[in-house]
C-alpha cells in the first residue's frame, strides 16, 4: 500500500535518508551558485505555506525555493484563512491538499501537524512546531559539512571531515529536540546544557537514547554550559523565549543567567563554529561579539535554509511520486 512520506520530524527518517537530503541540497546549492540551471523538480507545482506563527527565514526560503525549482508558493497566514477562525484541521487538510501539491505548516503542538498529515493526500512539511524544527537541522548540517565537520562514512563532496561534537546551550526546546534527533540518527556526540527546570522533553530524550543505541551516538545532558562546551567543534544555542512562550519571559530570563554563549564559552571549544537558527537576541542567549566573530556561521546557516528546503521538496517529490 502506498504510504505518503511527509517531513514532520527527523525521528521518521533513517540516517541514509537524512544524508541523501543533505546531498541533494548541496548539489542544488552548487548548481545554483555556479549559475547552472537547476532541474525544475517542482515544475508547475504549488506549495501552500500555512503560518500560525511569525517567520522571516522559513517563509522566504520556502517561497523562493519553490520558485527556483519551477513551482510557486502560497503564503497563508492563519489570520487570513478559516483555520484561524476555528475551521478544523482535518477539513483544512482535505481542502488544501486537494488543490496544492505540497503543504508546509508552522504551528504550535506537533499533534496539529500529525493530524493535518493524516488527512492530507499531499506531502506535509513541518516548518516548526513547539516540539521540532527539522528543516532547520538540514541547513545546520549542510553548514557543518561546509565548515569541515560531519560524518565521514557517507559519500559526499566533502572529505576529511571532523566528527561532530556538538554542544547545545540553552532552552530544552524544539531546537534542542531537533539536535537530539539529528545526533541520535547520524551517530555523533551531542551535549545539551540547560538550566535544571528547562530540560528537554523526557519522551523525546528517551527516543534519542533508543536511536543512539543503534547509531553509536553519545548523548549527554548537563546543567553546566562549560562542561558541555569543552572540546566541542560546534557550539549552538537558541532563543530562551520561543514563539508562544512569551508569558513567563521575565522569570525565564532570570533562570537562564549563566547560559549566555560568550567568548569564554567559545574558547572552551576545539576551534568551534557557532550556529544559531536565528532570530538571535544578542545579550541574552549569545553575545554580540560571538555572533560577529570568525567562529560564527549563522548567516551561512540562514542562507543554507534556501538550499535545504529545495532539497527537502525534491526528496519528497522523488520519494512520493517518482518511484
Ligand atoms: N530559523 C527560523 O526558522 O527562522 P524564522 O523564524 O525567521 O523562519
Ligand atoms: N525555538 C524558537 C525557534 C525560532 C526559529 C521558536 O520556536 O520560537
Amino acid at each position: 500500500m502506498f504510504s505518503m512520506k511527509h517531513f514532520l520530524s527527523l525521528k521518521d527518517f533513517t540516517k541514509d535518508e537524512i544524508l541523501h537530503i543533505v546531498n541533494i541540497s548541496i548539489d542544488i546549492k552548487h548548481s545554483f551558485l555556479n549559475g547552472k540551471k537547476i532541474q525544475p523538480y517542482f515544475k508547475d507545482k504549488t506549495l501552500a505555506m500555512i503560518f500560525e506563527k511569525s517567520s522571516t527565514r522559513t517563509r522566504i526560503s520556502f517561497e523562493i525555493g519553490a520558485y527556483q525549482l519551477g513551482g510557486m508558493a502560497l503564503f497563508l497566514s492563519n489570520k487570513e484563512i478559516q483555520l484561524g477562525r476555528g475551521e478544523s484541521i482535518k477539513d483544512t487538510a482535505r481542502v488544501i491538499s486537494s488543490m496544492a501539491d505540497m503543504i508546509m505548516i508552522r504551528t504550535f503542538e506537533h499533534s496539529r501537524l500529525e493530524e493535518f498529515s493524516k488527512f492530507s493526500n499531499k506531502p506535509v512539511i513541518n516548518g516548526l512546531s513547539n516540539e521540532y524544527h527539522p528543516t532547520q537541522l538540514i541547513a545546520d548540517y549542510i553548514t557543518m559539512v561546509e565548515c569541515g565537520i560531519g560524518m565521514d562514512d557517507y559519500n559526499c563532496k566533502y572529505k576529511n571531515l571532523r566528527k561532530p561534537v556538538v554542544c547545545y546551550i540553552g532552552d530544552g526546546n524544539n531546537m534542542a529536540h531537533s539536535w537530539l534527533m539529528l545526533a541520535s540518527k547520524l551517530g555523533f556526540e551531542l551535549r545539551v546544557a540547560t538550566p535544571k527546570d528547562f530540560s528537554v522533553d523526557s519522551e523525546i530524550l528517551d527516543l534519542a537514547i533508543q536511536f543512539a543505541k543503534h547509531s553509536g551516538a553519545i548523548i549527554k545532558m548537563t546543567n553546566s554550559p562549560q562542561e558541555a562546551a569543552v572540546n566541542a567543534n560546534v557550539i549552538t544555542t537558541d532563543t530562551w523565549i520561543s514563539m508562544g512562550q512569551e508569558s513567563n519571559k521575565e522569570y525565564k530570563i532570570k533562570q537562564f543567567s549563566g547560559f549566555c554563549v560568550d567568548s569564554n564559552i567559545i574558547k572552551l571549544g576545539d576551534d568551534a563554529i557557532f550556529l544559531h537558527c536565528l532570530p538571535a537576541y544578542r545579550g541574552y542567549e549569545v553575545t554580540d561579539d560571538v555572533i560577529e566573530s570568525k567562529h560564527s556561521k549563522v548567516f551561512l546557516e540562514a542562507e543554507n535554509r534556501l538550499h535545504a528546503h529545495k532539497g527537502i521538496i525534491t526528496f519528497l517529490e522523488e520519494k512520493n511520486w517518482k518511484r
